[in-house]
């Protein structure tokens, strides 16, 4: 089922990290699934501002990643690894080795990305972040990735690597491929919050949410998920209504 939660642009991170912060009080363990992007940025500021004012503690809480580039080196600043090290958890209380990601330069990926999937399987993520693509991709899993996708290692489209080439030097720098979860694993998270902003997500929101359950947007998947929270901007819900 899917709820839907429009924000003025102003008040989507603090929503959001409302539901982060009400998760993360509750659960026993609390078992994060964070992901990378532009739309994350404030609400993760917003978390490390609410964390300094003592209204919340990850000191329990363990966190996943959705995906990683193939071959960038540890200390890349693009590597995701180090993306949601420097735009969140190092600003936070997550303990040593609780944040947890594919290893992009493992020596077999496609090893890696099955023991990450093994990981992921025995013991679920409990609130998954999401963002979406314009093109409607979840993740890594580009148009055309079947709904019952595992953790892969996949093959960037032109598309999104055209669009993630504004944090690397040149398009030549950004990597051809990552691994990244499956559809499939993204909705054995218990709670899906995904999360848009501005009319350029407007499109891909109104074809996941409204469209055909179709491989041709994979975030259509979520239609078939129990419990997921699309919070947006009016922009991103404008063909919601
Ligand atoms: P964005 O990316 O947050 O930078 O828009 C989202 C996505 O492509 O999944």
């Amino acid at each position: 089922m899917v709820t839907l939660v429009v924000e003025p642009p102003g008040r989507v991170a603090s929503r959001v990290a409302g539901i982060v912060e009400t998760y993360v009080a509750s659960a026993p363990l609390p078992r994060l699934g964070l992901a990378t992007g532009g739309t994350m940025l404030d609400v993760y500021e917003t978390l490390i501002q609410h964390w300094r004012e003592g209204r919340v503690d990850f000191s329990r809480s363990t966190a996943f990643l959705l995906d990683e580039y193939v071959g960038l080196d540890r200390q890349h600043a693009q590597s995701y690894r180090n993306v949601i090290r420097y735009t969140f958890t190092s600003h936070v209380d997550f303990r040593l080795g609780s944040v947890i990601g594919p290893d992009g330069i493992a020596t077999d990926p496609v090893a890696e990305a099955h023991r990450y999937e093994q990981k992921l399987r025995a013991a679920p993520v409990g609130l998954q972040l999401l963002g979406i693509g314009r093109n409607g991709h979840i993740a890594f899993n580009e148009p055309g990735s079947h709904h019952d996708t595992k953790t892969r290692v996949v093959s960037l489209s032109p598309d999104t690597r055209r669009a993630n080439s504004r944090f690397f030097h040149s398009l030549a720098d950004v990597p051809t491929q990552a691994i990244t979860q499956g559809i499939s694993t993204i909705l054995k998270a218990h709670h899906i919050v995904l999360v848009a902003r501005g009319e350029g997500k407007a499109r891909a929101l109104e074809a996941a949410l409204l469209g055909d359950v179709s491989r041709t947007v994979p975030g259509s998947a979520l239609q078939g998920h129990s419990n997921v929270t699309v919070v947006a901007d009016a922009a991103a819900a404008r063909y919601l209504s």
